[in-house]
């Protein structure tokens, strides 16, 4: 054969496998890495449903695909027309910039199903499903026909305006569920975003109604949306078996709720204020990733890296300036002990010679930052909680506060302050000075920013059209999606990163961003903090979120709380004790939840006072924020939990375990441990007698030595905490 011969066979060969071939009917599978995972599609009549099935075990029933919208005049629908399936896999070990662990495998076999929906003008589309051995992901990639500029002559039956270029109306995508098992949720559409207590019921009793009467009152504004809840949605099978959806990669697209009917649950996408679900001005749409975390159990559920590995690697050249650490601040006082105020007045507490002290004591004692609250103007104008506030201000102080000074105090001590940034969700003022406000921090020093979204209207985001019309938006739509990725774009650009409270829920974005920390994102200390007894945290919540809300990013929950009881004033003005408050923890569990919850900045909540000279500050002194691995040891959803680190830089190990509200009594295996090595173990322990009612703030510290062949007993009293540090014994 000579080259010509060559090259036209070869070109015939490409035709033949990328020839359009419509198939009419088929069922494909592919398998986890593992084989313990199978993802079944289903397609006939043009529809496509896909199905999951854990050893052997159907666990979610055929359930519907598609999307419904327009793209450059092209439809979209759940009609789909198939011309490929393709197959590949993936093996690769990738190191995180921070995290539980340093190195993650990303291993999985896919399955791409494309074509074009079954209309006369069909949008293309290409659906993409990975089946990992901790769960399936997968997502829609959607476009305009290449080559086809829109005809003129399409009818267009969406957005006769052309406004957008793109947009969903609704996205179908299914997720049947078999068994009528145990979940954990908490509502959408209702007015504090993430921040409930979780609610604990059959999937089929999810409503808001059910909400209301066993967790806490939503009025009749909460209830304007579909009855529907918010992801990471946990539930556990009666075989043990337990699940959770979510989504990853939520980048240009609005956040996914799930609409529950049954045991039934749909896609329910946050709408823009006209109804439109996600708007583009582009002629191309790429969904973020659904996902299924699967696991035996609950503890192997908080193991996932499902979520991370569906997202983009990192996309920030130099991490230097990222860094892992812990903080202090001036926070506890307004939001706790209510001594002191964020606005003006002879409470203010971001007064100069008080942030000062504050930097002596995170200097002594190592701290990495020191948070300042109430530093900037803008508190004075009835800031919280409509949004309806005076305008805030990022990068001009408060008289009170002597940016100079504190400056270079800090900076001759070795600590950094940490920024604040409450914008009270006026997002239009807040991007007004975007830039600036991270060129300030950029030249003072400031590495981290905090964050908030104060907003607790339902859909209350206020949004200003071209034409200066406000519109009311949802805190989880796209608008604050992509407003989110502007501000962690625009912080890294300046070297700061993230810790976002009220956030919009994370669904893996530091790997892409590692300036993006960790958020808040759900019920923290804070409801502590400011909440009576009957409205607080209750000893159970702790042992809900890690199996929930965690499984989607580090949490600044900023536990520490050394002061349980009688640390409240009336008000600024009147201290007294208001003795309605209490917080339902022991000191023992606040250090186990350094350990059980993570973060990278991780925050000594409490105030200085209360740490100067008590024992068990060392250990929150000692513990990392960085790891090289982590395992759960053991763990039952709201009830407890028991979670061992390792730490990035040395050979030690981190034990913590926590209970709900019962006693009982604890046997953790340590062959996790080296081996060869014996550990000098040091305990921090509840009295035996103690817990989260009695003697709180009674802590027993030991040392024993401990190895990998132990079988180590400990009994956790009612909603108590133990925490363990294991250092190799020189
Ligand atoms: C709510 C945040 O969760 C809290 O940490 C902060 O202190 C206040 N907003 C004020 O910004
Ligand atoms: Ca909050």
């Amino acid at each position: 054969m000579n080259r010509k011969m060559i090259f036209l066979n070869l070109f015939f060969i490409l035709i033949i496998f990328s020839c359009n071939t419509n198939y009419e009917k088929f069922e494909k599978s592919i398998f986890s890495p593992d084989k313990s995972l199978e993802l079944k599609l289903f397609f006939n009549n043009n529809k496509l449903h896909y199905e999951v099935v854990k050893d052997n075990k159907i666990i979610i029933e055929k359930s519907l695909l598609g999307i419904e919208g327009e793209i450059a005049d092209y439809k979209m629908g759940s009609d789909f027309i198939v011309n490929n399936i393709s197959y590949n896999n993936k093996y690769e070990k990738w190191d995180q910039v921070w995290g539980e662990q340093k190195t993650i495998t990303n291993h999985y076999n896919e399955i791409i199903i494309s074509g074009k929906f079954n209309y006369d003008y069909g949008a293309d589309y290409k659906i993409k499903f990975r089946n990992f051995n901790d769960g399936i992901g997968f997502r829609y990639e959607l476009e305009s026909p290449e080559n086809s500029p829109t005809a003129d002559n399409i009818p267009t039956t969406i957005y006769k305006n052309k406004k957008d270029i793109a947009v969903v109306t609704n996205e179908l995508t299914q997720f049947n569920l078999t068994e009528d098992s145990n979940s954990w949720w908490i509502p959408a559409y209702a007015y504090r975003r993430y921040e409930f207590l979780y609610a604990n019921t059959k999937i089929s009793e999810i409503s808001r109604q059910n909400f209301s009467d066993l967790v806490e009152y939503l009025n009749p504004d909460d209830r304007i949306g579909p009855e529907a809840v918010q992801t990471p949605f946990t539930i556990q099978r009666d075989d043990g078996i337990t699940i959770a959806i979510h989504e990853a990669n939520l980048t240009n697209y609005s956040s996914m709720a799930l609409k529950v009917d049954g045991t039934k649950l749909e896609c329910d996408l946050f709408p823009w204020s006209d109804g439109i679900k996600v708007r583009r001005q582009e002629e191309k749409i790429i969904s973020p990733w659904r996902t299924i975390i699967v696991a035996n159990s609950p503890a192997e559920l908080t193991m996932t890296t499902l979520t991370l590995n569906l997202n983009e690697p990192n996309k920030l050249t130099d991490t230097n300036w990222i860094k892992p650490g812990k903080y202090i601040g001036l926070w506890w006082e307004m939001i706790g002990t209510n001594q002191s105020t964020w606005g003006s007045g002879p409470n203010h507490g971001a007064k100069t010679d008080r942030v000062l002290e504050y930097l002596d004591f995170g200097s002594k004692y190592n701290f990495d930052g020191v948070l300042v609250e109430g530093w900037n103007t803008g508190w004075d104008d009835n800031w919280c909680c409509s949004g309806d506030g005076g305008k805030f201000d990022f990068y001009n102080t408060h008289p009170d506060f002597d940016n100079k000074t504190v400056a270079e105090y800090a900076e001759k001590k070795g600590i950094r302050l940490v920024g604040h940034h409450e914008t009270g969700s006026q997002i239009a003022n807040y991007e007004s000075q975007l830039d600036s406000a991270f060129a300030y921090c950029n030249r003072n020093g400031i590495r981290v920013v905090k964050t908030g979204y104060v907003n607790d209207g339902v859909q209350n985001i206020k949004r200003k059209d071209e034409n200066g019309k406000i519109h009311k938006e949802w805190h989880h739509g796209q608008y604050m999606v992509e407003h989110c990725r502007k501000v962690l774009e625009t912080a890294a650009k300046y070297n700061v990163s993230l810790v976002v409270h009220e956030p919009i829920k994370d669904t893996g974005i530091r790997r892409t961003f590692p300036n993006m920390l960790s958020r808040e994102g759900a019920r923290g200390q804070e409801f502590n903090g400011f909440m009576p007894k009957d409205w607080n945290n209750k000893p159970n919540h702790t042992t809900i979120i890690p199996f929930t809300r965690l499984l989607s990013s580090p949490m600044d929950y900023t536990p520490g709380i050394f002061n349980l009881t009688d640390y409240r004033y009336n008000s600024p003005e009147d201290r007294t004790i208001n003795k309605s408050h209490h917080i339902p923890s022991t000191i023992a569990k606040e250090l186990a939840l350094y350990v059980v919850i993570y973060a990278p900045m991780q925050m000594a909540a409490d105030l200085p006072q209360n740490y100067e000279g008590h024992p068990a500050f060392k250990f929150i002194l000692d513990v990392p924020t960085d790891w090289e691995s982590t395992i759960t040891l053991n763990g039952e959803i709201g009830e407890y939990i028991t979670v061992a680190r390792k730490d990035i830089n040395s050979n030690d190990w981190y034990i913590g375990s926590i209970t709900n509200e019962k006693e009982r009594e604890m046997n953790i295996d340590l062959s996790f441990l080296d081996p060869n090595t014996l550990y000098k173990a040091t305990i921090y322990k509840d009295p035996v007698d103690g817990g989260w009612e009695q003697k709180p703030e009674e802590i027993i510290i030991d040392e024993i030595t401990l190895s990998s062949g132990d079988n180590y007993k400990f009994k956790l009293p009612k909603g108590g905490g133990h925490a363990i540090k294991l250092t190799p014994n020189p």
